[in-house]
């Protein structure tokens, strides 16, 4: 690509990004106005304990959209877990872990299917029709796929890290969620969807219908302020910078005890000059649900060591519910694979319906 093509290209993406938030903003508005006709689909792979950036980023908005009386189907992507290399390591341990923290922290199991990849053969099945409708050089250029190769050292990439994609957009489709709560950094895999959800239509489109056969579903992006580790770096499990909803409170003051700030007293609401101070502020403000501006103040002269005492106090306010919830369910392992199983025969159904209208759009029913 030349620099013209380059700057193009990005310019047509920065502008996408504000059309994307503005469609948000007004997708809000007319759920606050009706949520009947929203049908929400995300979910998370169980590669370890959820965190603090999750809580604050995607969790606290799942469990608004399920109060505000959106439909929402939540789905843990265990297959999505085959897809990495580096093994897959205690999963079943991690998914009944990743069910306790969705339900600790308010997703209601008779009101939010919570369900499996691996228990749904109907929308595994979705993957063969729709592989047939990307090309290799599509899937080559997705910028996910591109950075896990990138990532891989020269180390082969396996047939399902490149097709992913598709598995997620059969996430997606078949269970026809219009809205998918997600971060930028997934945007290009909701973009596959929607290609895919059209390019089906113009392929085996129902001569005798109106209505498509799957709907286009939407981004609600999430506008939450980005929380970081306790180094100032990206949250993440690999960098020993996290606190997991599921520490205790000492655990909790440990790690943010050790969080980095820097040299000036005065404590402020800096994201871009002072990184890590002001991150310790928001996950303070975050957990009391006051203005990161109005923290730092309060804080003002008393200093790093008083805002962390601050932001242990808060955190550990906020979670303390949660974190006794969690450890309840996590001593009933037979109720969290009850929810589950419930989940997965709920998603079957719909799953199967919807196999079932592709297979008269493809004229496969024998
Ligand atoms: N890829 C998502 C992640 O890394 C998880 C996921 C799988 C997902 N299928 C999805 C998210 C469908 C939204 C919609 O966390």
């Amino acid at each position: 690509m030349n620099d013209a093509a380059q700057d193009l290209a990005d310019a047509t993406s920065e502008a996408s990004l504000r059309r994307t938030v503005a469609r948000s903003a007004e997708i809000e508005r007319a759920i606050a106005a009706d949520p009947s006709p929203f049908r929400v689909l995300t979910g998370d792979r169980p590669t370890g304990n959820l965190h603090l950036g999750h809580y604050f980023g995607t969790l606290a908005k799942r469990v608004s959209l399920q109060q505000r009386g959106v439909e929402t189907f939540i789905l843990v992507a265990d297959y999505q877990v085959i897809a990495d290399r580096d093994g897959v390591g205690p999963l079943q341990e991690r998914v009944y872990s990743l069910v306790a923290d969705y339900l600790a922290v308010g997703l209601d199991p008779e009101r939010t299917t919570i369900f499996t990849h691996s228990a749904i053969p109907e929308l595994n099945q979705l993957m063969l029709p729709f592989l047939s409708l990307v090309t290799e050089a599509e899937l080559r250029r997705n910028p996910t796929v591109k950075a896990e190769s990138a990532d891989s050292e020269g180390r082969p990439m396996s047939g399902l890290l490149l097709t992913y994609p598709v598995h997620q957009a059969a996430d997606i489709l078949f269970c026809q969620a219009n809205l998918v709560p997600v971060g930028k950094d997934q945007l290009p895999h909701l973009e596959q969807a929607r290609v895919i959800a059209r390019r089906f239509d113009e392929r085996y489109g129902r001569a005798d219908s109106e209505r498509p056969v799957f709907r286009a579903p939407e981004a609600l992006l999430s506008q939450a302020a980005n929380l970081l580790g306790t180094d100032g770096a990206k949250m993440s499990k690999s960098k020993a910078n996290t606190i997991e909803l599921g520490m205790d409170a000492d655990a909790t003051a440990a790690a943010l005890k050790k969080a980095v700030t820097d040299s000036e007293r005065t404590i402020t609401y800096e994201p871009q000059r002072r990184p890590e101070v002001s991150n310790l502020v928001l996950l303070a403000a975050l957990a009391r649900g006051r203005e990161p501006d109005e923290v730092a103040a309060e804080v003002g002269d008393a200093g790093a060591g008083a805002l962390k005492r601050m932001a242990t106090e808060a955190v550990n306010e906020h979670f303390a519910p949660i974190r006794a919830r969690r450890a309840e369910l996590n001593a009933d392992p037979g109720y969290l694979q009850q929810v589950l199983r419930r989940g997965n025969e709920r998603a079957r159904g719909i799953a199967s319906r919807t196999l079932d209208e592709v297979r008269v759009a493809m004229r496969m029913q024998y």
